[in-house]
């Protein structure tokens, strides 16, 4: 696409690149140093607008913390412009609001989401990591990693969160997959290429989620359990409750947004480890790093690539002009290697401390609300392989998703040499 002097092509929305060879970096440490505030161009013929692309640690962070400049509605849709009914969905959906309507509704979630309540999950978590590796192991020594462990661990959690029975993990592995794979043809079900048949089954697996949460609500009403779903059917403190469509929306944000998300750092944090062999031996020595190694792997794999923002009013950014209404791609894979801020960032080091990673946002109101979970599930699942399975090796070729939006690992086959 864009060809500036001495620059490499840019083009950062191609999603066979990201399938072949994965983030662009040799793009984007250009971009960071050249043109941190880039005019990326579009493509009229794949009915892609052009869009300006901010590559940098300060500029994102500027860009996250300022939503009355750039809204997050509606960060989702790239590229496309959507038809009514999606875009009176995503404006239902707190990832879309902007503060006021968006306050409101993570105040209410929050509660669910506190360290606190987050801490409390740390058993479950780690009976569900030994049932998978115990799992794995007796049908070892030959496992997919993604398949085995990666997948499965995001999903049962999130199905304990929810009180939803463990069995029905499948269907909402297919419906996340469906919703945020669309790119990635492994995905979408037979939908073909056709952009108006992946939309439909991206609608499709949206409405089968809605229709499931307003179920799950129901029963819950009914019968009040200790779980995050009763919590956020119960007025809080203040007196204020999901109410309307809110409770199935979050359902529906949360079943995408902790899954894939959490499966990718784990997939992609196994390989980082397993292609770094010194940073593996150097956990196995002190399993104390798990900490930091959790940090270090969101930071090294960036599972969120990018999200959109637009401007609300003229601007300026990175010295750059920006009107209202322009497309602003803030591309945290990007600040994640920024060499204004990490020492060596293109090296993987378990015992990064301090590590102000974008990983999870760039700390504005909309920062991850399942951060806490997501370390989480990363430090006990590092933890029970450090303990059962440090033998663990690479043994085929390691299959990526085809998409921008998402770096992410399909498949990734191991020998898994349990302890004897
Ligand atoms: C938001 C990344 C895990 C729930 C976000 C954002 C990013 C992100 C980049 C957008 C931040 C912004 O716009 O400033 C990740 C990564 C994860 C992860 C890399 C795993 C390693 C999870 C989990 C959950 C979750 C486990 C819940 C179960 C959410 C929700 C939002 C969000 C609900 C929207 C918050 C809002 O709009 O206020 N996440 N996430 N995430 N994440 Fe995560």
């Amino acid at each position: 696409m864009a060809h500036l002097t001495g620059a490499p092509e840019i083009n950062l929305v191609d999603p066979d690149s990201y399938e072949r060879d994965g983030i662009p970096h040799a793009q984007l440490t250009w971009l960071r140093e050249h043109a941190p505030v880039f005019r990326h161009e579009g493509d009229p013929e794949r009915g892609w607008p052009a869009f300006w692309a901010v590559t940098r640690h300060a500029d994102i962070v500027h860009v996250s913390r300022h939503p009355e400049l750039f809204s997050s509605f509606t960060r989702l849709a790239l590229f496309d412009e959507l038809p009514d009914e999606e875009l009176a969905l995503n404006q239902l959906m707190m990832l879309n609001q902007d503060p006021p309507d968006h306050t409101r509704r993570r105040g209410i979630v929050n509660r669910g989401f506190t360290p606190r309540a987050i801490e409390a999950l740390t058993g479950h978590i780690r009976d569900i990591c030994r049932r998978l590796v115990a799992e794995v192991a007796e049908r070892g020594p030959e496992a997919d990693f993604v398949r085995d462990l990666a997948a499965p661990l995001p999903l049962q959690v999130i199905c304990e969160l929810l009180g939803a029975p463990v069995e029905d993990r499948d269907k909402i592995f297919e419906w996340s997959n469906t919703m945020i794979g669309g790119d990635d043809p492994d995905f979408r079900k037979g939908a073909g290429v056709d952009p108006e048949t992946v939309a439909e089954e991206g609608r499709k697996a949206a409405m089968a989620i809605y229709a499931y949460a307003n179920e799950l609500a129901a029963r819950r009403r009914a019968e009040p359990r200790d779980d995050i779903v009763t919590k956020l059917l119960q007025p809080g403190p203040d007196g204020e409750v999901l109410d309307g469509d809110e409770f199935e929306l979050f359902v529906l944000l949360l079943m995408v947004a902790g899954n894939e998300t959490t499966r990718n750092a784990a997939s992609g944090g196994m390989r980082a480890l397993l292609e770094h062999p010194g940073q593996w031996e150097r956990l196995k020595a002190d399993p104390g790093l798990v900490r930091t190694t959790a940090d270090e792997i969101v930071r090294w794999v960036t599972p969120v690539n990018l999200f959109r923002r637009t401007a609300t009013r003229d601007t300026e950014l990175g010295g750059e002009r920006i009107r209202e209404g322009d497309k602003v791609v803030v591309f945290y894979a990007s600040a994640n290697r920024d060499e204004r801020v990490f020492d060596d960032p293109f090296t993987f080091d378990v015992g990064r401390d301090p590590n102000p990673h974008l990983g999870f946002g760039g700390g504005g109101p909309h920062y991850c609300l399942g951060v806490h979970l997501a370390r989480l599930e990363l430090r006990v699942l590092f933890e029970t392989l450090l303990d059962t399975m440090p033998n663990m090796e690479l043994t085929g070729n390691v299959r990526r998703l085809r998409s921008y939006f998402i770096n992410g690992v399909k498949e990734m086959p191991v020998r898994v040499a349990p302890r004897a």
